[in-house]
């Protein structure tokens, strides 16, 4: 007897399936379980997931309206990128070169420049603008393999520019293939009319920002899924302040994200863990008490390796030591105008294993499964189990590891969203 199905993908040099553990991300030693099937099929039905297994099997027993031949190259699960500033308008090439000649991002920052430069450029962007120049960096993304992409606001720091975001944010999710995750940011830096006046600016993000976000969601009926995050840094939000940014959001139902240790290390990581925050973000600096701790948490650590290649840094998060303390490591781009103009999970698997010294097996879950989780789709997305959206690349290449070992190039020849061919 054979089973109707939508969509059967076939001739596949390999199908690496990256199963969960026990229902959640692979830590610790276990990172890197990709379960990989040899000349494996997978069938899909309704844009789901129905079975992975060998072609020979699967051939036999289900009978698609739709076939896929792969071409004998390798099928692996759509990337998940989940920490990203992609929602903004200009560029900060000037800002780039004066790094080059030795300024500091933080020196910059603090010069007015920086996360403000382009604050300034998006509250007078209209929202059509913000929309259409994210499109195309989201429709690279897309191209480029990443089907679930988280996107933050922080470019508007007033509650007017912050709802507009906002609004470019969900009206991509509206029509974009990629599933789009929102997360508030009104704490990204604090804007120029505040300069000084750090706690009055988080006054204004827990009494009028958040409740109007929240509001704002609940009059376009998004009850669910929005996260807040905070950029915990000297020079930004201190961990008291930090930690009042992410009780408001949580007060108002949304889950918390933490940018931490990205320079310097003020406990960021320890809160996050503490607030039961669904990711710790950057911990280049993470002290090892903190790693400990990290390792221990439900929090996923979340390294971006591309913020600290951007900036022609050297120093990168310490995964190994994560990944020995039992950590959840998951990888993101960070896509923003400031650090990292950066739009491949393919380049940060590649960075990612040579600085953080992660296996391309690593890199790969770290990039599907474990970034699934970093922003709690991990029932939903990031493997190729049965149950699961049917989200998946069919690469240019025989053999997974050629995602991390080579780079520059984008390897990715089909990618399929919900079952649907979609770049
Ligand atoms: O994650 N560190 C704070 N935020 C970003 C940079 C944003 C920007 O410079 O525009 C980051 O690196
Ligand atoms: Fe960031």
């Amino acid at each position: 007897m054979t089973q109707t199905i939508d969509l059967l993908i076939t001739n596949t040099s390999q199908v690496c399936v990256v199963p969960s553990v026990s229902g959640g991300p692979q830590r610790g030693q276990a990172l890197g379980t990709l379960g990989i099937i040899e000349d494996g099929a997978v069938a899909v039905d309704g844009g789901t997931i129905v079975e992975v297994g060998a072609s020979s099997d699967l051939r036999g027993r289900y009978d698609a309206s739709r076939t896929l031949d792969a071409g004998g190259k390798a099928v692996v699960p759509g990337f998940v990128d989940p920490h990203t500033h992609l929602a903004w308008v200009g560029d900060r090439a000037a800002e780039f070169e004066q790094r080059i000649g030795g300024a500091t991002y933080m020196e910059i920052m603090a010069a007015g420049g920086g996360i403000n430069s382009t604050v300034r450029q998006v509250r007078a962007a209209s929202v059509e603008q913000l929309v259409a120049e994210t499109r195309a960096r989201l429709d690279r993304a897309l191209r480029n393999g990443t089907t679930t992409v988280e996107i933050k606001t922080g470019y508007g720091l007033d509650t007017a520019s912050e709802l507009k975001m906002l609004d470019a944010i969900f009206r991509l999710a509206a029509d974009h293939p990629a599933t789009i995750v929102p997360t508030f940011m009104g704490a990204h830096a604090v804007p120029p009319e505040f300069d000084g006046r750090t706690d009055a600016f988080v006054d204004l993000i827990v009494q009028e920002m958040t409740p109007a976000v929240a509001e704002w969601l609940h009059s376009h009926s998004h009850e669910n899924h929005v996260f807040v995050d905070v950029f915990c840094e000297p020079g930004a939000f201190d961990l008291a302040q930090s930690r009042r940014v992410l009780e408001a959001g949580l007060q108002y139902g949304m889950r918390a994200k933490i940018h931490a240790d990205e320079f310097a290390s003020i406990g960021g990581a320890r809160l996050a863990a503490e607030l039961g925050a669904v990711s710790a973000d950057h911990l280049v600096t993470t002290p090892v008490d903190d790693l400990r701790i990290l390792g221990q948490a439900d929090t996923a650590a979340v390294a971006l390796p591309a913020t600290p290649f951007g900036l022609g840094h050297v120093h990168y998060t310490p995964a190994r030591a994560l990944i020995e303390a039992g950590g959840a490591l998951a990888l993101a781009t960070d896509c923003n105008p400031g650090t990292a103009w950066c739009e491949s999970m393919q380049f940060v698997m590649a960075l990612a294993c040579r600085y953080l010294r992660i296996t391309p097996a690593e890199a790969l879950t770290a990039a599907t499964l474990n970034a699934a989780y970093a922003v709690g789709l991990g029932d939903r997305v990031g493997s190729l189990e049965a149950g699961k959206q049917a989200d998946m690349l069919i690469l240019d290449v025989a053999d997974y590891r050629h995602l991390a070992y080579r780079f520059g190039g984008n390897l990715v020849r089909t990618v399929i969203k919900a079952g649907q061919v979609v770049g």
